[in-house]
């Protein structure tokens, strides 16, 4: 089975070609970090402007590297959930007019899923019962897989997800988009104990809130700059030094992070799974990936860099394993569902 697998849903084009659902034959990723860098965070409308530019090339280059033709696609795949409106929109539609054009079988794909399932690339391939825990910039989730599509849903972020969180707080203290790598940079040379930071109590013990912990950096910010509450965030990284960047970069960084991992072993203790993931941009992150080791009985798996961050290959080999579960999507009517949850 040769799977093409489309995802648009952010601010990354990508498509990609899967064999069976775990060899990769190719996984072109055009970003546009550049692009939205100068606005310190993603520009939907941007974002899907820029999508339409490149996606057939995207498409035709992912073939190309893999060395197939139409001919040899057996279905397409495409994330349909959840995203930026405008983005998944340009994505869905390439793929339902190609589906139309060079009758192949459509198959909606849920994003967040997806990440998960950069793992199965792996060799060998995760157990189940997985514990999964996807960590992104737009999403924050605990999910116990106990087959191929079946899952559930254990917890996720109730206002930010954690990703964001880096994102805004590289902001208040001035360091550069995307902040998920500046923060882990500049927290390499500051002291993690050097502030304070709230972690959030939550009703449900597996969800996740982030809101909190930013606003508890801006204050501290404010205050160790000698500024009232009401000073604008924008205002305050030149009035920082360098060390006290680091510091505030460690700090947060090691409750954001310990957030994380209390609850996954938490969850772990709960559920005696076989194999723990890490999915998402925020997967990367080497504090994460150094205390959930630390913590847990057994190894944690986790796809490389480019399969963590956005990228088609995720779609395509999820694709594979729903084909056996689901029905192909109607290429003619198929729609977006730009905050569906998993
Ligand atoms: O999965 P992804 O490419 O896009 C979304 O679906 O959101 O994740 C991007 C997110 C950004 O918020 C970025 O700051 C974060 O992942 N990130 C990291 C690291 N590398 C990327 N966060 C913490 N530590 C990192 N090393
Ligand atoms: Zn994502």
């Amino acid at each position: 089975m040769l799977i093409l697998g489309i995802e648009t849903s952010c601010d990354e084009t990508s498509a990609a070609v899967v064999r069976d659902g775990r060899e990769l034959l190719s996984n072109v990723v055009q970003s546009q970090i550049d692009i939205h860098k100068a606005y310190g965070g993603v520009v939907p409308e941007i974002a899907a402007r820029s999508h339409i530019e490149v996606i057939l090339a995207v498409v035709d280059e992912a073939l190309k590297k893999a060395e197939v033709t139409w001919d040899d696609i057996d279905a397409i795949g495409v994330t349909y959930a959840p995203g930026l409106i405008g983005s998944l929109l340009i994505g869905t539609l390439a793929a339902r007019t190609l589906a139309i054009i060079k009758q192949k079988p459509l198959y909606n794909i849920h994003h967040v899923e997806a990440h998960v399932y950069a793992n199965f690339l792996l060799d060998p391939q995760p157990k189940f019962p997985m514990l999964a825990l996807i960590v992104s910039g737009g999403h924050s989730q605990l999910a116990l897989f106990k087959n191929h599509g079946d899952y559930e849903l254990l917890g996720q972020t109730q206002d930010d997800a954690v990703g964001e969180a880096f994102d805004k707080v590289a902001k208040i203290i001035g360091l550069p988009y995307p902040g998920g790598p500046s923060i882990s940079k500049a927290a390499e040379q500051g002291d993690p104990h050097a502030f304070t930071f709230p972690k959030a109590r939550m009703q449900n013990e597996y969800d996740f809130s982030f809101s909190g912990l930013k606003t508890a950096v801006l204050r501290r910010v404010q205050e160790l700059c000698g500024k009232s509450h009401d000073f604008p965030s924008t205002g305050l990284a030149k009035l920082l030094n360098e060390s006290q960047k680091h510091d505030i970069a460690a700090s947060f960084q090691r409750i954001a992070i310990e957030t994380l991992v209390d609850k996954t072993v938490k969850a772990f203790q709960e559920y005696s799974p076989a194999s723990v993931v890490i999915a998402g941009g925020v997967a990367a992150n080497s504090e994460l990936r150094t205390q959930l080791r630390a913590r847990l009985p057994i190894g944690i798996e986790y796809a490389p860099i480019s399969l963590c961050t956005d990228n088609a290959a995720m779609i395509a080999t999820l694709t594979f394993y729903r084909m056996a579960l689901q029905r192909p999507a109607d290429p003619y009517t198929l729609d977006v569902a730009p905050s569906l949850s998993m």
